[in-house]
């Protein structure tokens, strides 16, 4: 497929990294106890109403906003830039193309920028938020998967490329992509792109969107990814465990991922690389088994097809009509081997 990385050197306004996740869940106490006992996430702040967590070595406030809902959405992901002047370049920037873009105050954050992306993914951008105690060295606290920080996020999209090319007039790099062949082209099937030099911050993979397919977190060491089954085994969170450990082609990282008592999907991983010189992007083909998981197993179907919603979004059919190269497939031909 032909090279899709075209490198925006003086973006409009800094965007320095993917920052937070907000989710509504149903049971505030249950996601409390599955975040913190399970994941290992640390509560800055809590009320009736919300929970704020962080990773262990999180200076910011937050990088986790739980918030009582009637039914599980992604309210918005979040960014951060580097000041807020920033902030108010992003403003205009959004209103000039008739975005609706508005200044908001939002609790434990600076100025706050709250605007819609190409695809319409709700998001927030803030350059400052209260700081916290980095709980790195506080091994004492350290408990269940020990998440350090929130890394990345990855969604489905109608429209990969819409969203690539929005992204990329930001400033994004792509690190990898993946492309399948239809009606005899080679289509973008997914994009992953970065800003602050490790091979992602956001990544879009074809398929009914926009929704949320996951959040991922940290992980100090592949041993913690093996703490991370035995207790969630241990707590009962068991048949929550989706999708590994595994390795995938894709970044290199090993990986884990758990379904939380809403269905929000979260990753936990390590071992990743650095992206920072201008580099070509790696393309692979999605049939290609290694490019999700080296070790060879593919995802279940669920994988594909279940995500979470952006709250007050509606979303649309993939643009491609590929079938995922799924578990129940795999299974099928080994059997009819
Ligand atoms: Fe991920």
């Amino acid at each position: 497929m032909q090279q899709i990385d075209e490198i925006v050197s003086l973006p409009p306004f800094n965007v320095t990294r993917a920052s937070h996740v907000v989710l509504h869940v149903r049971d505030l106490a249950a996601s409390k106890h599955f975040y913190t006992e399970l994941i290992g996430l640390v509560v800055s702040d809590e009320d009736e109403h919300t929970v704020w967590l962080r990773g262990l070595e999180e200076r910011g406030h937050h990088s986790l906003v739980l918030r009582k809902g009637p039914k599980p959405e992604c309210t918005r992901i979040g960014m951060r830039m580097h000041s807020d002047d920033d902030i108010k370049r992003a403003f205009d920037y959004f209103s000039e193309r008739g975005a609706d873009a508005r200044l908001v105050d939002v609790p434990w954050q600076g100025l706050t920028l709250h605007v819609n992306d190409s695809i319409g993914v709700p998001l927030e951008f803030c350059a400052t938020m209260t700081p916290c105690e980095r709980m790195l060295k506080r091994y004492d606290r350290y408990r269940g998967a020990c998440a350090q920080r929130l890394d990345h996020y990855q969604l489905q999209a109608s429209d990969v490329r819409s969203a690539w090319r929005f992204y990329q007039q930001l400033g994004f790099r792509t690190s990898e992509y993946t492309w399948s062949e239809l009606d005899g082209k080679e289509q973008l099937w997914g994009v992953w792109m970065q800003r602050k030099g490790n091979p992602h911050d956001i990544v879009f993979t074809n398929g009914v969107g926009p929704r949320l397919h996951h959040f991922a977190y940290t992980l100090p060491d592949s041993n913690d990814m093996i703490r991370a089954c035995d207790v969630a085994g241990a707590l009962g969170y068991a048949p929550q465990l989706e999708r590994g450990p595994g390795r995938h082609g894709i970044s290199g990282a090993l990986f884990l991922y758990f379904r939380d008592p809403d269905g929000h999907r979260i990753e936990l991983f390590n071992t990743h690389y650095q992206h920072i010189d201008l580099e070509p992007a790696i393309g692979w083909d999605l049939a290609d088994p290694q490019r999700a998981d080296q070790w060879g197993l593919p995802a279940q179907n669920k994988w594909f097809t279940e995500a979470t919603t952006f709250a007050n979004v509606t979303p649309q059919p993939p643009a491609l009509r590929v079938d995922p190269p799924d578990l129940e497939r795999f299974l099928a031909m080994a059997n009819d081997a």
